[in-house]
């Protein structure tokens, strides 16, 4: 498949259906797979993810009821960080082209679950505040057997407590879907769980006040 066909597939899953799960490996390479597989798994050994929170404002709630994971932003800074900002950026373009969603930017952090970790039912948008728009998760893991848990549970837009699709972790497997119409759940993984979320955004990112004076 072209990249033309590509993208076509990617938008018509968002548009048809509200989400997409496809293999990234031909798009982004295994060697990419791979170091960006090494970064996360460095972060975490030298614990340097922090416990995520979940709602809006600038102090998050860190209510372990609802979600276990930990985060690393990411600041596009290192090479195989690049080379993803470059691949994300060349997608909210063809995404905009063809969806006319007006992305203006996106946003990415590492999360690893640990054994017992999941993220309870939820939507990663508020509605009508349309801040993040698509969301995009990708898998950072070897040989996930369906015994490890840890899949993404996803419900169907038409009916938000009908599951209609389970995404397994398995390494350069992506979830791409609508951040305010897909309900989706990450159920209880049973061993480390790697992966990368990425939120293409409508807003701008706010100056700092000092940059108006
Ligand atoms: C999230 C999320 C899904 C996953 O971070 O908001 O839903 O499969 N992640 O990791
Ligand atoms: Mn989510």
């Amino acid at each position: 498949m072209d990249k033309i066909q590509w993208f076509d597939e990617l938008a018509w899953g968002l548009s048809e259906r509200g989400w997409i799960s496809f293999d990234a490996a031909p798009w982004f390479g295994v060697d990419l797979l791979r170091s960006l597989q090494d970064e996360i798994m460095l972060l975490d050994q030298n614990d340097a993810l922090k416990r995520a929170g979940v709602g809006r404002g600038i102090a998050p709630i860190r209510d372990r009821s609802i979600r276990r994971d930990k985060i690393a932003w990411l600041q596009g800074v290192s090479e195989p960080q690049v080379a993803l900002f470059g691949l994300l950026e060349s997608l909210r373009m063809e995404l905009n082209q063809r969806l006319f969603l007006g992305l203006r930017r996106f946003e990415a952090h590492y999360a690893t679950y640990h054994s017992g970790d999941f993220y309870k039912a939820h939507v990663d948008s508020f509605q009508g505040r349309a801040s993040r728009i698509v969301s995009l998760v990708l898998y950072l893991n070897d040989d996930w057997k369906p015994l490890d848990g840890g899949e993404l549970q996803v419900f169907n837009r038409e009916n938000p407590n009908e599951v209609c699709g389970l995404v397994l972790p398995e390494k350069g497997r992506v979830a791409l879907f609508m951040s305010e119409e897909i309900r989706h759940e990450v159920l209880e993984a049973h061993r480390t769980r790697y992966s990368l979320a990425c939120w293409f955004r409508q807003d701008v990112i706010p100056l700092p006040l000092s940059a108006l004076l």
